[in-house]
């Protein structure tokens, strides 16, 4: 078959509103086809079109030539009509092989990831009172919380971290911290944990009954060198799969999960492209298919 392109002849038709053999695939005319120009009268459509040098090579040749000919034109016609056009994306400053930021974006504003974050735990900063753990610093704690907290808890798994309150590797039991918190904050930290499951059950015992944890993980990221050297960076999420974690330590229907994140959104966070440089309805418009982040507001249940 010859190679596809816009060379061909021009031809003309009348047909017949009721012979189907002509018709375009559903959602391709008349809009996108700009290039066949359609005469309407009573009786007939009219149909001006250029045919595919492919169509060309099967003209002549008996009936399953045309058949064929006719689906090559019908493929061309659906390709020809893509926007933009095969070959013509313009992709400007991303037509790059290396990040726009490395940095997540730290270094233009606030990273699309942070935004998200702030926004999940604004909305639940009613949950965060009395004894409130949080991984690696307080930032959260402290912003969200307020007056409402008792006493703020920094957790780190070695001794590294002088903000440390709490010493403890998350995957790892640990009798003395369960039933400790009303809160637990653990924000973009299950990827780093090779044994996420364990973490999860953690937070889980860990939390006084009636408690709830506020965690997110990401589905779309960069890795995080840093924490790849210190830890490892292993694990990105779905909302089904965190719905499956969650469930099985906190009971079936009990977390509240949601993903956040547009294939813009997307994008524009692997580039490290500040929230800032987007207004609000880009990036907070969700597409389940393009989740970026995974937010889970989890309830400790009395009795368990
Ligand atoms: C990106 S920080 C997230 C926490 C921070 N509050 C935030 O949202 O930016 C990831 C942290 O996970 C912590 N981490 C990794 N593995 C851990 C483990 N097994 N137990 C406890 N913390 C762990 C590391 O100390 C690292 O600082």
């Amino acid at each position: 078959m010859g190679r596809e392109g816009t060379g061909g002849i021009l031809s003309i038709a009348t047909v017949d509103h009721h012979w189907p053999a002509l018709s375009v695939p559903p959602g391709v005319y008349p809009k996108q086809l700009s290039f066949v120009h359609r005469f309407r009268d009573v009786k007939y459509d009219v149909f001006l079109w250029i045919w595919p040098r492919s169509a060309l090579f099967e003209i002549g040749k008996p009936m399953s030539g045309l058949r064929a000919g006719y689906r090559s034109m019908r493929n061309w016609l659906i390709r020809s009509s893509r926007r933009p056009a095969l070959g013509h994306v313009q992709l400007g400053d991303l037509h790059r092989r290396t990040p726009i930021s490395r940095d997540w974006g730290f270094d233009r504003g606030r990273p699309i990831d942070r935004l998200y974050i702030e926004r999940f735990i604004g909305a639940h900063s009613g949950d965060i009172r009395g004894n409130v753990l949080e991984v690696s610093n307080n930032d959260y704690t402290s912003r969200f919380g307020g007056a409402k907290v008792m006493r703020g808890d920094v957790l780190h798994y070695d001794d590294g971290n002088p903000r440390a309150t709490v010493i403890a590797d998350l995957a790892v039991p640990n009798p003395g911290l369960e039933r400790r918190f009303d809160c637990i904050i653990c924000t973009q930290t299950l990827q780093f944990i090779y044994d996420f499951r364990s973490a999860v059950t953690q937070l889980h015992l860990w939390l006084k009954p009636g408690g709830v944890a506020l965690v997110t993980v990401p589905c779309i990221s960069q890795i995080s060198r840093e924490d790849m050297k210190q830890t490892g960076d292993y694990w990105r999420f779905t909302s089904v799969a965190v719905r499956r974690l969650f469930a099985e330590e906190f009971g079936e229907g009990v977390a509240e999960v949601e993903a956040l994140g547009n294939i813009l959104a997307a994008v524009a966070f692997l580039h490290g492209i500040a929230a800032e440089e987007f207004g609000e309805a880009d990036l907070f418009e969700a597409d389940p298919q393009f989740q970026m982040l995974i937010t889970v507001r989890a309830v400790r249940q009395e009795g368990s």
